[in-house]
This record gives structure tokens, sequence and C-alpha cells, in this order.
């Protein structure tokens, strides 16, 4: 109510705003004006002005009206559907990133498959299975494509069309996509789900944007839809769609049926598409401030961390993600003047301990430790959305890695502790070289929707040693002028 009160006086403060310009207006006319002119002028501007009035005022009103949603309370988990477009096929085999993030008790969610897979019923562990609707009336025409881009696009349709209560927001992903609901939750509530919104991220590679779209909800990384807009693109889906059999994909056919209904793509670097393979590490390192939202495509991924398959190395991130789900992957970096080091802690995931000072901007920047998703023998093939850092061929050279190893979550804070990942008999400082263990304490990163919408990293305090063989390590909130360096 609050809301709807707050929007209204919006409206009606512009209309006072142009109502207060069209009269000061003819002030700083130029003196050639005639009066007569003047009035036709002022005529002229009152009948915009009650033409606003009379239509835009109204505009979001008409916009709000359908919905009964009290949108004062808290976005919760149970405020989100998901829709995960699957295959028959794939589905066996994709069930294990699903347990990872779906919980029957506090999350809603839908599998839509082309048809029966043979494990498809009565596993409660994994999102209830939907049996697409045919979509063989609808175009596709490009060759080497897969038409099953229609029925995955035309889940927005049909997860809508089952009417399910209170929703707020759909979110759409592969049976591929990893999910951190919690997060989601977040950052979604920064947004008024009564307005028509379209969430998600593109892609990482430069020429993934370039073919697609740079602002497309690449459908790999997920995306959100606010209830509102997703109604009405429910309704006007099918006729949409067939305007588009030329396009690959059913992220494309989505983004461009919001894009004929007037709506944009909101960015949220928290979507990762992740169109990338190999050592996920530098991309991980460096999260950006956004809560981490999803990670997709992790099967053509190395496992993110040594010695354990790519299910298990899943779940151990969940630990951490657990814990803290906001905290997690967030970069923190801490300096240690006296032995000349520089620690850069991707919260519950890796530490790397760099010898020597190293910037803090320098550090934000990703490794280059992953390869492209196409492999191609094109330039853009590797060329991507951020700057990156060179990750040396020298195994020496490369700073220490610390993994997480384990972690402890009580009424204190939290607990987690890194152990060395040894690749080589590399000759290191003395500060690093004997250097097995590191532990950081936190407390429990809450954020309140005013401080999402205007982030500031943490800080961090390298704590005494007693033994050369451990380092501990305090994440904290930063003083209000602490610069993050290692001169402070
Ligand atoms: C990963 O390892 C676990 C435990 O050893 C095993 O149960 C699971 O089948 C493995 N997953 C894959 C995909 O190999
Ligand atoms: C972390 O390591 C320290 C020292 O190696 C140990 O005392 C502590 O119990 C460990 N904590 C966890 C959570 O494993
Ligand atoms: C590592 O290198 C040192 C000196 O180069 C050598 O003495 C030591 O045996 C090596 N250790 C291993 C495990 O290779
Ligand atoms: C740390 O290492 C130095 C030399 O490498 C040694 O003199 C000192 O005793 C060690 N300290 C501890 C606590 O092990």
């Amino acid at each position: 109510m609050y809301q709807k009160a707050k929007r209204k006086a919006n409206s009606v403060c512009k209309a006072i705003r142009f109502w207060y310009l069209s009269l000061s207006l003819p002030f700083v006319m130029p003196k050639t004006l005639t009066s007569s002119r003047f009035k036709t002028l002022l005529l002229v501007l009152s009948l915009f002005f009650n033409l606003y009035i009379l239509f835009f005022s109204h505009a979001p009103q008409f916009l709000i009206s359908s919905y009964s949603s009290s949108s004062s309370s808290p976005t919760t988990r149970r405020h989100l559907l998901f829709a995960i477009a699957s295959s028959s096929g794939s589905w066996p085999r994709r069930k294990p990133y699903l347990r990872l993030w779906y919980s029957p008790a506090s999350t809603r969610a839908f599998a839509f498959l082309d048809r029966e897979a043979p494990e498809s019923a009565g596993d409660g562990s994994v999102a209830p299975v939907i049996i697409s609707g045919d979509t063989s009336r609808f175009p596709y025409t490009v060759r080497g494509g897969l038409r099953s881009a229609i029925r995955v696009a035309r889940v927005v349709k049909e997860v809508v069309d089952r009417g399910e209560p209170d929703v707020r927001w759909f979110v759409f992903g592969d049976d591929d996509t990893v999910f951190f609901v919690d997060n989601l939750v977040k950052t979604l509530s920064k947004y008024d789900h009564d307005r028509w919104y379209y969430i998600g991220s593109n892609s990482e590679s430069y020429m993934q944007n370039v073919k697609y779209s740079f602002d497309m909800a690449f459908g790999g990384g997920g995306f959100a839809i606010s209830h509102s807009l997703a109604r009405v693109l429910a309704t006007v889906f099918d006729s949409c769609l067939m305007r588009y059999g030329h396009l690959y994909g059913s992220d494309s056919r989505v983004f461009s049926c919001v894009a004929e209904l007037g709506i944009g793509l909101t960015h949220e670097p928290g979507f990762h598409q992740v169109d990338m393979r190999g050592n996920l590490l530098g991309m991980l390192s460096a999260h950006p401030l956004s809560p981490l939202v999803s990670l997709h495509h992790l099967g053509a991924a190395e496992p993110i961390f040594p010695n354990m398959n790519n299910t298990q190395a899943l779940e151990h991130l969940f630990q951490a993600m657990n814990a803290d789900p906001a905290r997690i992957l967030q970069q923190t970096v801490c300096y240690d003047r006296t032995h000349s080091l520089t620690v850069s802690v991707a919260w519950g995931y890796a530490i790397q301990v760099h010898d020597g000072n190293e910037l803090l901007p320098d550090l934000l920047s990703p490794q280059k430790t992953f390869m492209p998703w196409r492999r191609s023998r094109n330039v853009e093939a590797s060329q991507y959305m951020f700057k990156m850092r060179d990750y040396p061929r020298d195994t020496c050279k490369r700073p220490t890695i610390f993994y997480l190893e384990s972690l402890i979550s009580n009424s204190h804070g939290i607990s987690s502790n890194y152990t060395r990942h040894t690749v080589e008999n590399c000759s290191k400082a003395n500060a690093i070289k004997n250097l097995e263990h590191i532990r950081v304490i936190s407390q429990k990163l809450e954020l309140d929707v005013e401080e999402m919408k205007a982030p500031r990293r943490q800080c961090c305090t390298i704590l005494g040693s007693s033994s050369n063989d451990s380092m501990t390590i305090n994440i904290r909130r930063c003083r209000d002028d602490e610069l993050i360096s290692m001169n402070i």
C-alpha cells in the first residue's frame, strides 16, 4: 500500500513539476514573442499538461490494479517460482545439480521435459516434472539448430499459466544451472515485483554477446521475470513466437518477446552463464561485489576444488554457501607489510597469497585461468567482457593457492580453514614457504536491501601467527576512511 501511495505521489509530483515549467517558460522566452503567440503557447502547453494528467498519471495505477499481493512484506524464497528447462535425455545426469539448490520444503520449482524420463517420477529430492506442451505449429528455420528451443522458450508461458499462488518472480534456468537461492531472493528484493522487470546477465564472452545481444539474459545463467510482466508475456507469447522462427535459441525468443513489450534487461552481475571451460579459479576468485546468484556450464569445467569430482566440489562449495550465502566468493584483500605479502580471499572457496605488494584494483580483474566456450581460431572467441590478468605459465610464478578445507559456524561467527594446494616444488619467499593453513574468521554477512544497492567491500586483518605454517585472517567491516592497501 505504502509503495502504491508513493508511486501515485511521484506521478503527481512530476505533473506539478511539468506545470511549473510550463508556467515559468514564458518568462524566459525572448521578448520578440508577441502576446498572442504567447497565449497560443500557453494554451498548447496546458493542453499537453492536461493530456499528461489524463493518461500518464493513470498508467501506473492501471499496471498495479490487477494484482493483489501485498508489496510491503519482504520477499522470501516462497515468492520465487523456478521453471527449469530439461529433457528426458539430460534429466537423469543433471539431477545432482538440482539437488544442490532445490529443497521441497523451501523452494518452489518445476522441471519441464519433452517426455517422461526413466526416473522422472516420485523423486522428492528434485523438482516435480512437467511434460511440455506441443510446439509443432511454431516455425523453426535455423539450419543445424534445435527445435527444442521453442519448447524451452515456451516454459515461460506454461509456468505462468499454471496459476500458482503468491508468485512474485518467475525464475528460469537450465538443468545445469546452479542457483544460490538466498542470494537470488536478496537480489530480487531490490526491485518492485509489481513493476515490469526482466533481470539477468549476458555472456562473459564478447563474441557470444555480439552474436545474440549484449542486452539479452542468457538462459543458462538464469533470469527472473517479475510476475506482473510474466503474466502479460504469457498471454502474448505464442503470437510473438511465430515471428522468431529464424532465431537459434530459447533465450533469444524470450528476449525478443520481452523487447516487443517494450522492456529491456536489468543487468545483475551475480548471474553467470559461464561461457568458459577449464579452470574457473580466475573468474571465481574475482567475483563482483554483488552476491553470487548462479553458475552454469560447470560440467564443462574442471571441478572447482582439486581432488574431487564435479558434484563433490559443488557440495563442498555449498557447505560454505549454507553457512554464509551472501559472503560466498566475495573477495577481500589484506596485506602483511612486515612480510610483504598480499592475500586475496575468495570466501568459502580459495585464497591466493602473492609475494609482494599487489595493488587492489589489479586483483579485482580475473586471472586468465580458463578457456573460451567455443573452440575457435577466431581471436574474438577468446575475448571477454572484462579486463583480465595474466596467469603465468610458469607455475612457480603464480600466487600460492589455498582451497577451502572445512568450516565451523556457531554463535561467535564462522571459522573457515583453507589448505595449501601444492603444485610443484617451487622456491618461495620465507614467509610463504612453510605456510600450510590459513584460517579465516568472519561474521555472517547480513545485508539489508539498502546495503545491497550500495555495496562496499569488506576489509581484513592478518592476525599475529603463533607458527610459521599457519596464518589467521579476520574479515570485518572497513573503517569509514580505511583504504585497502599495504600502506595504512
Ligand atoms: C563423485 O564422487 C562420489 C563419491 O565418490 C560418487 O558417489 C559420485 O558418483 C561421483 N560422481 C561422478 C559424476 O563421478
Ligand atoms: C582449522 O585449523 C586449525 C589449525 O590447523 C584447527 O585448530 C581448527 O580446528 C580448524 N578448524 C576447522 C573449522 O576445521
Ligand atoms: C624441492 O627442491 C629442493 C631444492 O631444490 C630439494 O632439496 C627437495 O628435495 C625438493 N623436494 C621435492 C619433494 O621435490
Ligand atoms: C619460524 O621460522 C623461523 C625461521 O625460518 C624460526 O627461527 C622460528 O623458530 C619459526 N617459528 C615458529 C613458531 O615455528
